[in-house]
């Protein structure tokens, strides 16, 4: 008898069984399909990369390594030097030319040259604080504070017009020994008057290999080779006058140029 009403009480107790299964088993699916969310949410699915993993956009890039490996190495050379472009490792050149127009350069980049724009005014996918940082970067990685110490040096930019006949005399005097007499090539330089080259180049990348020279190929800077007078500021702008009187009216055409 008392096991009866036991079990009888039991079964009140158990009453609402099938309503409860139903319960259970709702509850079993949101738990299944919490699963299912947190699964398809993480990240170690096989193949799935990590945070860590995933590749950046180039506007954020941080590391100048990357910055520049991936934007002017190919142009400027892997270590800053021996590109096809002048070398960016060089201290004098870095030193002359200064953070504030390096970073200039870099955002728009040299109109009418192979040289690109890198910021998005520019068509380029780098923002101005990436070409800051590159600026930086190049100047902590290959400058020297002291570079210039104790020199006067032309000015990085054209403060006046240059006289392409005197710069005549300025080439036979300072570069003729190195690219030839008549400046097609000598023993120890090319030609400075090749059309083509000059058709590709701006006044001022002609300006800056004459104060800078090209250090990593052996080109001197505007002081010139050990034991020479430096050049003066008028004679530098005169014999890039000469330089830019040798460029071809038309570039790459087969007439009508010089
Ligand atoms: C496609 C080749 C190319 C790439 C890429 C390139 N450059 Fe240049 N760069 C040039 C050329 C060519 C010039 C010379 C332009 C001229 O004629 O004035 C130049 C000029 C420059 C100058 C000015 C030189 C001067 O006369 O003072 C700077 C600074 C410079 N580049 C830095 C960079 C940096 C930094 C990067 C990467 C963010 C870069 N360049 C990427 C080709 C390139
Ligand atoms: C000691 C030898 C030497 C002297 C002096 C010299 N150069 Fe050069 N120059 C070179 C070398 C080496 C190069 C590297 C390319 C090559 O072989 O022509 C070069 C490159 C150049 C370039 C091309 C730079 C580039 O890569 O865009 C120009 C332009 C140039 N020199 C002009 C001059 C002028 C102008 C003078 C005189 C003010 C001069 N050089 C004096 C050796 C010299």
């Amino acid at each position: 008898m008392r096991r009866r009403a036991m079990s009888d009480e039991r079964r009140a107790m158990w009453m609402p069984h099938s309503s409860l299964i139903a319960h259970r088993s709702s509850l079993g699916l949101v738990t299944a399909a919490a699963l299912m969310l947190a699964l398809s949410a993480c990240d170690s699915l096989p193949g799935r990369p990590t945070e860590a993993e995933r590749p950046l956009r180039p506007s954020e890039v941080t590391d100048f390594g990357a910055l520049y490996g991936e934007n002017c190495a190919g142009c400027h050379g892997a270590d800053g030097k021996l590109g096809a472009a002048r070398p960016m490792n060089d201290p004098v050149y870095l030193a002359l030319v200064g953070e504030t127009r390096l970073a200039q350069i870099i955002a728009s980049g040299v109109l009418g040259t192979p040289m690109p724009g890198f910021a998005p005014s520019a068509g380029g996918m780098l923002t101005e604080p990436q070409a800051v940082l590159i600026a930086k970067g190049m100047i902590a990685a290959w400058g020297q504070p002291d570079a210039l110490a104790g020199v006067t040096p032309p000015a990085y930019s054209a403060t006046g017009a240059g006289d392409a006949q005197r710069g005549a005399a300025v080439y036979a005097a300072a570069c003729a020994s190195c690219h030839g007499a008549d400046g097609r090539g000598g023993e120890k330089g090319g030609s400075v008057v090749d059309g083509a080259y000059l058709g590709l180049v701006s006044d001022q990348a002609l300006r800056t290999t004459v104060l800078c020279g090209r250090t990593d190929l052996g080109m001197p800077d505007w002081r010139g080779a050990a034991g020479g007078a430096p050049l003066s500021e008028q004679q530098v702008g005169d014999v890039v006058a000469w330089l830019v009187a040798q460029r071809p009216r038309f570039p790459g055409q087969p007439y009508g140029g010089q």
